[in-house]
């Protein structure tokens, strides 16, 4: 029998990209996404091409009630899912004073809120007698502490508590819980745009959403706790360990100074 995966935030960027690779590996599909975001194409397109079945659903997942329809219908439907691809998240690259409450409320509504919520009803429905997978899409900005991304980072850091947390949780049963950890990744035109402008280390930090969606399947499948795509994103992690707080502190207002008015500080 097919196994089902669950995609949030699957018509663009990673998780359009998590959706062709899972589809790749003959797993059928359901695929959530905002209105209007081009999801029935998409998930018509996959149905031909790969000949799995895909279920879709344009939703906001920022309504907590959103959450609840996606698992109820897919029991009314006899669907279960096995894998839990927590993928949709909102970004920013601002000063805090630059947005307003109504874009922050979203962000740790869809970042956090939908994420707990999701992962809490997966587990209700799984069959607890085979294998299931949750990866929970985090971002090396969890790690790193990275004005203008303040809170978007604390979201990540978040993400990455909790899945930590849930790992020991569920170390006696069949489900295994992976945090993906990606650098920078070129998912759309204006990340493109700023990424092209890069250079060095920060330019060899940024990958293709097609490279990291394989890496992080491949890791999930394999019980990985953490995956951070890229040779030199895993170097920046090891270094970050070893650097003790008040030099990184040093170069973060360092680099600051020198870059305001620039794009970026970091990607990710
Ligand atoms: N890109 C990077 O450099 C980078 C780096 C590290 C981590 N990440 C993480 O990777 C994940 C994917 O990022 P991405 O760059 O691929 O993002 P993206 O291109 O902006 O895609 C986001 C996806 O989430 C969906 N979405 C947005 N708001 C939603 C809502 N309220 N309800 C349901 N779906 C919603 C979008 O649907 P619509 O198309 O309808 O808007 C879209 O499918 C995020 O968690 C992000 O934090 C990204």
């Amino acid at each position: 029998m097919k196994l089902t995966a669950i995609v949030t935030g699957a018509s663009e960027g990673l998780g359009k990209s998590f959706a062709f690779e899972l589809a790749s590996r003959a797993i059928n599909l359901v695929l959530v996404a905002l209105p209007n975001s081009g999801l029935p194409q998409l998930a018509n397109f996959i149905r031909i091409n790969f000949n799995i079945e895909v279920t879709e659903f344009e939703l906001d997942l920022t309504q907590t009630e959103n959450c609840e329809t996606i698992f109820n219908t897919l029991q009314q439907q006899r669907i279960t899912a096995d894998f839990l691809i927590n993928n949709a998240g909102l970004g920013n690259w601002s000063w805090f004073e630059e947005k307003q409450i109504d874009f922050y409320k979203k962000q740790i509504d869809l970042n956090i809120t939908s994420t707990v919520l999701l992962t809490r009803l997966f587990l209700d429905q799984i069959n607890k007698q085979q294998p299931s997978y949750i990866l929970n899409v985090g971002s090396l900005g969890g790690r790193f502490v990275v004005p203008r991304k303040l809170v978007y980072g604390a979201t990540k850091s978040f993400i990455s508590y909790f899945t930590r947390c849930l790992q020991l949780e569920q170390v006696n049963s069949l489900v295994k819980v992976s945090l993906l950890s990606p650098g920078g990744i070129n998912t759309k035109p204006e990340l493109l745009v700023l990424n092209h402008a890069l250079k060095g280390i920060s330019k060899a930090t940024i990958l293709e959403p097609e490279q990291v969606a394989k890496k992080a399947i491949d890791g999930l499948l394999k019980g990985k706790k953490e995956i951070i795509p890229g040779q030199i994103n895993r170097l920046l992690v090891f270094f970050d360990l070893l650097l003790p707080n008040f030099i990184k502190a040093l170069i973060i207002k360092r680099k600051l100074t020198a870059t305001v008015g620039t794009p970026r500080l970091v990607n990710a």
